[in-house]
């Protein structure tokens, strides 16, 4: 007889204020048993797990279907948690720590000997990171051990930013999704080796590399991705992406307008074409399938990404058009993750 596979309900728990605490409680229980629990984070959501339960974190590369050479952020509660599971902790650290922890920053530190090798990948570094969200922070509180969280996403497919994203992904793999509400960055966090005399960028993200400097008083790198030499192991895997094709438009604003429009103009009856783009683009594009960015420039476009890219997936859109930013602020980040994702890119 064929065993059936174990089915799995996974448990949507409210942050209502009413509920709360109760489901607080029940997700931090869990997570102390070895189930894995999504939550939110500022940035986007997280699949925790305990990092000192290796059969734990090992299930999270499975329901991911993640790469065994990719590491986990570790993330903790207080900075007492990170003089526990990295050592030699630099002046640069305990600097950054007073400007931007809690924070939507992850630093890479040499591991202690807490920290087990399946979390970091084999790498003799550990990423850490101390989330600046009150459900997240009271998770980490109560579960009293720090948790691993890569993107609460399958491998490949963008990071979730609400909980229905989680549950696209990842229902019936992992035992519960705390619900928050919407992530109030959207892209994950920046990225920081601590371990070099030069600190060196490995993802751009909300903390920029200017105010890092600013914060430091020093220049620091921005690790450079070749394919042959990933600036970290994450970064060589092709990420973020929708499902339809993606073009990006880089330049003039009112050149790529034009050139977005005579491209729709083109391909129609051809593909189906949606288009991404600021507001005020959508008068302009009434007769397709328009997602808008947002009004405010690059930091409601991050906000906004990942849910249109999924969005434009079901809705069954082949062929994705997007709006390039400014790389200014949080723009740096947003152009990272498009060209990522991209599968062309138009400078016009
Ligand atoms: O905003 C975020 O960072 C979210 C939330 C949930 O905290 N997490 C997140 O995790 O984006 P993940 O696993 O999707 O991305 C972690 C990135 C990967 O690019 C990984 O290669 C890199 O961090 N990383 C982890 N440990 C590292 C290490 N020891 N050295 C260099 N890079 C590391
Ligand atoms: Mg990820």
């Amino acid at each position: 007889m064929v065993k059936p596979l174990p089915s799995f309900k996974t448990l949507r728990l409210s942050t209502s204020k009413d509920v709360r605490s109760q489901s607080i409680r029940r997700a931090a229980r869990l997570l102390r048993k070895g189930e894995l629990v999504a939550f939110p984070t500022e940035t986007v959501y997280g699949l925790g797990a305990n990092v000192f339960d290796p059969a734990a974190v090992r299930k999270i590369f499975k329901v991911k279907g993640r790469p065994q050479d990719n590491p986990l952020i570790v993330h903790v509660h207080s900075l007492q948690q990170v003089q526990f599971l990295a050592t030699s902790l630099p002046v640069m650290f305990w600097v950054l720590a007073d400007r931007v922890m809690p924070g939507p920053l992850t630093v890479v530190l040499r591991k202690s000997s807490a920290v087990a090798g399946i979390v970091t990948a084999g790498l003799p570094t550990v990423a850490i990171r101390f989330p600046d969200h009150p459900v997240a922070k009271a998770l980490l509180r109560e579960a009293g051990v720090p948790l691993v969280a890569p993107s609460a996403n399958i491998s490949g497919r963008p990071s979730p930013t609400r909980a229905a994203h989680v549950s696209e992904d990842l229902d019936g793999r992992i035992a519960a999704i705390v619900d928050g509400g919407n992530c109030r960055i959207g892209l994950e966090s920046t990225v920081l080796d601590l371990t070099r005399s030069v600190p060196v960028v490995l993802r751009p993200g909300s903390v920029t590399k200017g105010e890092i400097e600013k914060a430091l008083g020093i220049r620091v790198r921005v690790g450079r991705n070749t394919a042959k030499r990933p600036a970290s192991p994450g970064m060589k895997y092709k990420h973020y992406a929708p499902q339809g094709e993606l073009i990006v438009f880089e330049g003039d604003r009112t050149r790529i307008l034009s050139s977005m429009k005579a491209f729709v103009q083109s391909m129609k009856g051809r593909r189906t074409v949606g288009v991404l783009a600021r507001e005020e683009m959508a008068a302009h594009f009434k007769d397709t399938e328009y997602i808008s960015l947002g009004s405010t420039g690059p930091s409601d476009a991050a906000r906004r990404l990942f849910a249109a890219f999924r969005e434009m997936d079901r809705r069954k859109v082949d062929l994705i058009l997007c709006e390039g930013f400014p790389e200014e602020s949080i723009g740096t980040a947003l152009m990272n993750r498009l060209r990522k994702a991209a599968t062309r890119r138009i400078r016009v």
